[in-house]
């Protein structure tokens, strides 16, 4: 089969990105001129099933065979419809649901017969990363009835029915597994020729980054004795500092805010969060300050005088210099490149998004969205009266150091 128009279904257990995904090929595509649609089958259920309970896992069992022809409804109509846009103008249809079984899937492959299909798998195993997803999940309107303890027992239970009637993608024509937090392709299979297969492969592996607001936390005690490390809190400046933030924030929409595990970024991110209508602050681990080993709570001065090998060692190679019993910049890379992918799949395709980070971390950081030679990373300017905006998309980068007051 050789054709411009194209069915993506997407597959895999419930909280593991798909929604985000299908959203995030549909902007794309739509940028390149692309028409393109969603076709989500729990969206369907949530309308025709408004006044049913669905949030108790027992609709999801697979020998709840009522549910079950429910469900099949849904997902009916949505390919008669996928079908139906094809047929007029749209070029690309996406379906946005599970999908899990081969039984599902053998349905969707005979009725969607008139154009090629890509299954598009989304895997995630990280158990904090589905912790944190399912927790947001069962903040939505759906599970509103229900405590948040209940909540997410139920969204677990759902989980494991439709672990039991999991089967892996095989015999399909053509899939894509992607590691949908690394946003990476484990496996492929193409069959069919299809034009639009370079392009969707290369969304799949594209951070899309709509507007980065990268901060660093304000003034703390430890700032003004110029010690490193620790877990200080803020000045009275650095207070101020963070309610200039909060305000020159509340112009834009944030969901959440990633800080790190230390004091000093939460304690920034409280004034601005306050400032929003509903944002919630997230401890990423990952995102705490280079460890100083042996030289925390030291002053440059005092690692100087009392450490002169370790000072200049690190001053020769500050990128490799490893601190005793702490990190280098080099060592901090895979723990903050996995915090830039925690933060980037729980932000969801939210338009904004902010992480409010420490000096040494907000250097890896940023060169990870622009590349900068290793040697030159410890030096970036991270001030604490300015922010970087970064915006890095599909058509667009965007680096600009802003201020804030
Ligand atoms: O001085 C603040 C600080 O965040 C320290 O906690 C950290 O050790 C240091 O910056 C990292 O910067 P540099 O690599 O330039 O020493």
């Amino acid at each position: 089969m050789n054709d411009e128009k194209l069915y993506l279904v997407l597959m895999g257990l419930p909280a593991r990105g798909k929604s985000t995904l299908a959203i995030r090929l549909q902007e794309a595509l739509r940028k390149s001129r692309i028409s393109t649609k969603i076709f989500n089958n729990g969206n369907l259920r949530r309308i025709y099933l408004r006044l049913q309970e669905t949030s108790l896992a027992n609709y999801y069992h697979p020998d709840n065979t009522a549910a079950l022809e429910q469900r099949k409804k849904f997902s009916r109509i949505n390919l008669e419809r996928a079908k139906a846009y094809l047929r007029d103008k749209g070029r690309v249809a996406i379906l946005d649901a599970a999908n899990v079984s081969r039984e599902r899937r053998e349905m969707i492959e005979k009725f969607l017969d008139d154009h090629p299909i890509i299954f598009i798998e989304c895997i995630n195993e990280d158990e904090e990363i589905l912790n944190l997803s399912i927790l947001e999940k069962t903040r939505l309107p759906e599970f509103s009835r229900l405590d948040c303890q209940t909540a997410q027992a139920e969204f677990l239970k759902r989980i494991d029915y439709y672990r039991m009637i999991y089967a892996p993608l095989k015999s399909e024509r053509n899939y894509i597994r992607l590691d949908s937090l690394q946003n990476r392709i484990i496996e492929e299979k193409q069959s069919d020729s299809i034009s639009l297969y370079l392009l969707i492969k290369d969304v799949l592996v594209t951070d899309v980054v709509k507007n980065l607001f990268l901060i660093r936390h304000t003034e703390t005690e430890y700032n003004v004795s110029d010690r490193i490390g620790g877990n200080p809190s803020l000045t009275a400046k650095g207070r101020t500092q963070a309610e200039a933030l909060g305000k020159f924030f509340s112009k834009h929409n944030l969901s959440y805010i990633f800080t790190s595990g230390n004091h000093r970024t939460i304690q920034t991110a409280r004034p601005i969060a306050k400032m929003q209508n509903d944002c919630k602050i997230i401890s990423i681990k990952e995102f705490n300050e280079i460890n100083g080993g042996i030289c925390e709570g030291m002053t440059y001065r005092d690692i100087e005088e009392k450490m002169p090998d370790v000072f200049q060692r690190r001053k020769a190679d500050k990128y490799h210099y490893v601190y005793p019993r702490g990190e280098s910049y080099e060592t901090m890379k895979p723990r903050i490149e996995a915090g830039i992918k925690k933060t980037l799949f729980l932000n969801r395709h939210a338009d904004n998004v902010m992480i409010i980070g420490h000096q040494a971390v907000n250097r890896m950081i940023l060169s990870h969205f622009l590349y900068r030679r290793e040697d030159d990373v410890p030096y970036i300017y991270v001030p604490q009266d300015r922010f970087y905006h970064i915006v890095t998309t599909q058509n667009k980068k965007l680096f600009e150091l802003r201020r804030y007051s």
